[in-house]
């Protein structure tokens, strides 16, 4: 059982990063195989909006989306994590869940079953966020029962970690993940 969380949080050491590796350590820990991407680390374009992807065999931006989007297309389970920028997610998310026009519009099926979404806000736009992720994870076809989610407030690098109760959240959610994966099996 495989797992990938796309992060978009560029603080390798910040509250998001955080989150999802308590996430992914109980996972671990359950028998997941686990792979966390950090989008900033990559290059990941914006989308050039020429609507003309049918056309291509494959997307004509050469930069590192197209294996990052493999891998979170072959995952068994996906974990979607930002920090909240301006009332919604960061650049690096919001690029990445654009250049998923690619494999829609060649309709490319996604095998997860599974999704855990991961957002940290200092005070506002958390909703918002969550709307973002939540439609994009119905674009994935993720039954709604299977979507886990964490969400609190933490600003400056440290502070999720010393939030105990959002801490034990996020393994939860690892946790909630690979249990649901492995239900009936
Ligand atoms: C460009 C930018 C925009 C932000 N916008 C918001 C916002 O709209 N609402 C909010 O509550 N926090 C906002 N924040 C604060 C971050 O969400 C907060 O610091 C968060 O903990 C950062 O997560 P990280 O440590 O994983 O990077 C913003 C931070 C930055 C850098």
């Amino acid at each position: 059982m495989k797992l990938v969380a796309i992060v978009g949080s560029p603080r390798l050491k910040g509250n998001t990063n955080y989150l999802v590796d308590q996430a992914l350590n109980e996972a671990a820990k359950l028998g997941a195989q686990t792979e966390k991407i950090v989008l900033s680390q990559y290059q990941v374009n914006p989308c050039l909006g020429h609507d003309d992807c049918a056309s291509f065999e494959s997307c004509q931006q050469k930069d590192d989306t197209t294996w990052i989007l493999d891998r979170f297309r072959e995952a068994d389970g996906v974990i979607l994590a930002t920090p909240v920028y301006y009332y919604n997610v960061s650049a690096q998310m919001k690029a990445f869940i654009d250049r998923n026009y690619f494999p829609y519009k060649h309709d490319q099926k996604y095998k997860a079953r599974v999704a855990g979404i991961i957002i940290v806000a200092e005070q506002m736009g958390i909703e918002d966020t969550l709307h973002t992720l939540r439609q994009f994870t119905d674009e994935l076809s993720i039954e709604k029962n299977k979507i886990f989610i964490t969400c609190g407030y933490a600003n400056r690098i440290g502070d999720a970690k010393n939030n105990l109760p959002l801490v034990e959240e996020a393994r939860k959610l690892g946790r909630q993940m690979v249990e649901s994966l492995t239900e009936g099996s």
